[in-house]
């Protein structure tokens, strides 16, 4: 029967789960629980019990064969029933999300989450609640859903100190990204696309302005580098600005444009940032296609390593849920509930500020085809101590009066000096359209 899944196989006690929220992601994890009741049973020593669901209509008919008696509407049922000690948030938001995972916190129950927002905005809070209550979190589905990423971090590579985070964070931009480098189309047609087939929010603007790569950048941070970092306070910059131009001459200068989490430690400092940028076309990060995700973390002994997966979907994001759920379990059941490493109560990150940041720049200017004009911007970077690595224009325009694009890369500038620069170029008077500034990444 589905309550006491595997029970009879198991030495211990079943251990109560509730869950709140019983959307795409909720449904995957009713169904793996289903799926792999013996596994956990006969060969973890774990038997769930799935005892509430809490749903905004508990009435409404659905596909999954629950018992009737399992749904509720009321959320409180779940963070406060006594027997339930592992409840999985999955209903996403911030609010209610919020007071209910530290109710449920309050009440010593462990908590496993997919909701990076939640996370990202509440860590401190949730994390001293969760260490001063002798209860966990789990989170391993908050970041590139299916990748075991929050578990390499914390386990596998927990020898070493983390040296750098390079990551393909997000699916939809990458979707989008990989479409208009390989079938051509500008950002609004490859949008579509994406919402057409299904992998980008019906509301895409937190996936394609950065921030929800930034959440997750600021998530990864934490438990690399022990920092507390606002995903404010992250250099962030969207893709919706990138055009079918830009991916063509990236190429040409042997590029591919992707939407990259970046995060190094720097002595006693942290650089975090998200953007596009161009990376060399070999590089592993420059060939994760479609709605992959990849995250490369160098470690000092392990030196780099990379994951690669499904950071979406209902199947994915459920096994990362579940995969905390045993690990959850097995620490109650071995009387280790008090064993990670606290993420509470960390110092603020000492971030180094996006201006201070250095790296290499790709610069397409539109122009008056005409004697002078890269003898004018070549003065301005100069003067801004910014050293050119490359030009490019082809032909010329074949209109009188008539614009060209002009490419330039430069050797590594501060970003406040390419912001200067970028000001002044732009008030010249053979430019006639807003500069467009990627950054470039050698990797
Ligand atoms: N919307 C995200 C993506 C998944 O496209 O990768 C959830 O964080």
């Amino acid at each position: 029967m589905f309550k006491s899944m595997g029970s009879s196989m198991s030495k211990h006690r079943p251990i109560g789960i509730g869950l709140i929220g019983l959307g795409v992601v909720g449904a995957g994890v009713v169904r793996i629980l289903r799926q792999r009741a013996d596994y956990f049973s006969s060969i973890r020593g774990v038997a769930f019990d799935l005892r509430r669901i809490a749903v905004k209509d508990a009435a409404k008919s659905r596909d999954c064969d629950l018992p009737v008696d399992i749904l509720t509407d009321s959320a409180t049922e779940v963070v406060d029933d006594p027997d339930i000690q592992i409840v999985v948030e999955v209903m996403g938001g911030l609010d209610p999300a919020r007071d209910l995972c530290l109710k449920a916190l309050e009440n010593g129950k462990d908590l496993a989450t997919a909701n990076k927002a939640l996370l990202a905005e509440h860590g401190n809070d949730l994390f001293s609640t969760a260490v001063h209550n002798s209860a966990n979190i789990g989170y391993e589905a908050s970041v590139c859903g299916g990748i075991p990423i929050i578990r390499s971090l914390t386990d596998g590579l927990a020898a070493n100190r983390i040296q750098s985070i390079y990551g393909i964070l997000n699916g939809t931009t990458n979707y989008i990204l990989t479409k208009m480098a390989d079938d051509g189309g500008d950002f609004q047609a490859m949008l579509r696309r994406a919402q057409e087939k299904g992998f980008a929010e019906a509301d895409p603007t937190m996936d394609i302005d950065g921030t929800d790569v930034a959440q997750k950048l600021a998530l990864l941070c934490r438990i690399a580098f022990r920092v507390s970092l606002d995903p404010s306070h992250i250099l962030k910059e969207g893709i919706s600005h990138v055009s079918p131009l830009d991916i063509d001459f990236a190429r040409e200068l042997g590029y591919t444009i992707k939407l990259l989490a970046i995060a190094k430690a720097m002595q006693d400092r942290i650089e975090a940032r998200v953007h596009p940028v161009l990376v060399p076309s070999g590089a592993l990060l420059a060939n994760i296609k479609d709605e992959f995700n990849a995250v490369e973390i160098v470690g000092n002994a392990a030196g780099p390593q990379v994951l690669y997966g499904r950071g979406a979907g209902q199947m994915p994001t459920a096994s990362a849920v579940v995969s905390d759920l045993l690990d959850l379990a097995e620490r109650r059941l071995t009387g280790r509930s008090v064993g990670r490493p606290a993420l509470a109560d960390l110092p603020r990150a000492n971030a180094i500020p996006p201006e201070e940041v250095e790296t290499s720049f790709y610069c397409r200017f539109t122009v008056y085809d005409q004697p002078g004009v890269l003898a004018r911007i070549a003065r301005i970077f100069s003067e801004q101590k910014i050293s050119i690595a490359t030009v490019i224009q082809h032909g010329r325009s074949e209109t009188e009066q008539g614009t060209v694009p002009l490419i330039m890369t430069t050797h590594e500038a501060r970003e406040a000096s390419m912001r200067t620069a970028v000001q002044q170029i732009d008030r010249l008077s053979v430019i006639t359209e807003p500069p467009q500034i990627l950054r470039i990444e050698a990797l």
